[in-house]
C-alpha cells in the first residue's frame, strides 16, 4: 500500500484516479480547492477519506496544502493533476500571475519542492504541450492574451518540470502523462478519447505497478506507452528557465 496525493481530485481525471487508487487499497490523500468541495467529496465516498484543501491560484494556499500533506506524513507518490483550462479571458492571481500558470505550473513546482520526499511524481501534461516555447514572456506581460496558447505553454513548462525533476533527483521517478482528450468538465462532453484510458497511466505510475512502467523516469506517456514529447522539453536550458521562473514567482527553492 502506498500513500498517494492526487491534486485536483474533486472531479474529472483526479477524482477517478483517487477513486481507483482507493479501491486498490492505497492510502489516498484527495485535494479540493475549498472546504465545501472537500465536504462534497466526503459525502460522495461515504467513508472517512483524507482530503487537503487549497486554492492553487493563491500562493499561500499552495504552501498551506504542502504543509497539510506533510502533517499527515510522508507520501510515496503525488499525481500533480489539478489544472485550469482556457475558456475565459485572461485571469490573474493576486500576485499578478496568469491563473493558468499558477495552477498548472507553479503549484506543481511548489508542491514538488515542499512535500516531503515522494518517490513517484506524475505530472499531467497534454498533447497541446507541443507548441513553441515562449519563456521570455511566460507570464504574458507583453503579448495579447490567447488562452489556448497560454494553456499549451503551461503544459510545455510542466512537462519540462517533470523532466527537470527526473534529472535533479535520479533516485526518484518523475514522468509526464498525456491523458488524451477526454470527456471531463475541462474536456467537454464531446471529447473523443476514452475516459478510462485517460486515467490508467497516472494510476499505474503512482502506484508503482510492477512491470516496465514502474522503472520509468523522465518519460512522456500516453495510454501506458512511452511517446515522444516536444523536443524542447528535453533541453536543459528550457528546464532551468522553468525552474528559475517558478523560483522567482514563488520564492521557493527546489532542493538540488
Ligand atoms: N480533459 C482533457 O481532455 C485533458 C486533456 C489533456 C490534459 N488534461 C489535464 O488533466 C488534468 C485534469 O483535467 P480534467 O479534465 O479532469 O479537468 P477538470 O474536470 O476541470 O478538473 C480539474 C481539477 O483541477 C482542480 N482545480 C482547478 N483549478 C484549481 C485551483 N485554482 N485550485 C485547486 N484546484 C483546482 C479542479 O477543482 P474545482 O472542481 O474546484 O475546479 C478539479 O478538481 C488537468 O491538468 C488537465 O490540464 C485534461
Amino acid at each position: 500500500m502506498s500513500r498517494i496525493l492526487v491534486t485536483g481530485s474533486s472531479t474529472g481525471l483526479g477524482f477517478l484516479a483517487g477513486q481507483r487508487l482507493l479501491q486498490a487499497g492505497h492510502d489516498v490523500i484527495f485535494h479540493a480547492r475549498s472546504a465545501d468541495k472537500a465536504q462534497a467529496l466526503r459525502r460522495e465516498f461515504q467513508v472517512d477519506i483524507k482530503c487537503v484543501v487549497g486554492d492553487f491560484s493563491v500562493m499561500s494556499d499552495m504552501l498551506a496544502t504542502a504543509d497539510a500533506v506533510n502533517e499527515i506524513g510522508n507520501v510515496d507518490a503525488v499525481i500533480h493533476n489539478a489544472g485550469a483550462g482556457y475558456g475565459r479571458g485572461v485571469d490573474r492571481t493576486q500576485e499578478g500571475l496568469p491563473t493558468i500558470f499558477a495552477v498548472n505550473v507553479l503549484a506543481p513546482y511548489v508542491l514538488t519542492a515542499k512535500i516531503a520526499s515522494p518517490t513517484r511524481l506524475v505530472y499531467l501534461s497534454s498533447s497541446m504541450h507541443r507548441v513553441t516555447a515562449a519563456i521570455d514572456d511566460a507570464l504574458w506581460e507583453k503579448r495579447d492574451w490567447r488562452g489556448s496558447q497560454a494553456y499549451s505553454e503551461s503544459k510545455l513548462y510542466v512537462t519540462a518540470l517533470a523532466f527537470a525533476v527526473a534529472r535533479l533527483w535520479p533516485n526518484r521517478f518523475s514522468n509526464a502523462v498525456d491523458p488524451g482528450w477526454v470527456p471531463t468538465r475541462m474536456g467537454g462532453a464531446g471529447a473523443p478519447d476514452d475516459l478510462e484510458a485517460g486515467v490508467v497511466t497516472q494510476v499505474a505510475l503512482a502506484s508503482a505497478e510492477t512491470g516496465p512502467l514502474g522503472a520509468l523516469s523522465g518519460e512522456f506517456l500516453h495510454h501506458k506507452k512511452v511517446v515522444s514529447p516536444q523536443a524542447s522539453t528535453r533541453d536543459i536550458r528550457l528546464q532551468e528557465s522553468v525552474l528559475r521562473l517558478c523560483r522567482e514567482s514563488s520564492a521557493v527553492d527546489i532542493e538540488r
